[in-house]
């Protein structure tokens, strides 16, 4: 009974324990990590594979291009330039990316970016232009849309 008493406190603890599960960035041990794409050259692994610190150039900090505006001529009317460690190799475990987003008159975007390596979700895309499709039926009642609509808007992607 007493044995059986221990493993349930055991039991909950470990549960209680490891219900506190976060997920982040591999986190900066060194002030900075030049990913690189290749493995032989690399010297630690955080994140990405590491260029060795006496090969890092300020190139690799820097990203020329952000003038130039993106083509807003789509379904959405925006355009998303994003720039995360695969652009810009010096993000390695700096946990920050940037985007340049354009708009056209009228245009939508939402993009939230907290992590070196984000993905961007374009709603409408998402949403209305899955595939395969997400149930109109769903969509319907979702966003309390007539059938012919939700239809509709389906067929522009
Ligand atoms: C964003 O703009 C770039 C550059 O003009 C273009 O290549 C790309 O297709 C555009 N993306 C969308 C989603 O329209
Ligand atoms: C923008 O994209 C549209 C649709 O793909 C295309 O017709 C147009 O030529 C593009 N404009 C530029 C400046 O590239």
């Amino acid at each position: 009974m007493k044995g059986g008493a221990h493993f349930l406190v055991g039991f909950v603890l470990l549960a209680l324990a490891s219900s506190f599960a976060s997920a982040y960035d591999p986190s900066p041990l060194q002030d900075f990590c030049v990913a690189i794409k290749d493995a032989k050259d690399g010297v630690f692994v955080n994140g990405k594979f590491c260029k060795d610190s006496m090969l890092v150039t300020a190139n690799d900090f820097s990203f020329s291009g952000l003038n130039i505006a993106g083509n807003t001529s789509n379904q959405v009317g925006s355009n998303v330039t994003l720039l995360n460690v695969d652009k810009i190799p010096g993000l390695n475990t700096l946990g920050i990316s940037l985007a340049r987003i354009d708009f056209a008159p009228y245009g939508v975007a939402i993009a939230a970016l907290s992590s070196q390596n984000p993905g961007v979700i374009t709603i409408a895309n998402a949403v209305f232009g899955s595939n395969p499709p997400i149930n109109p039926h769903v969509l319907t009642k979702a966003f309390q849309l007539d059938k012919n609509v939700v239809n509709y808007l389906q067929k522009q992607f």
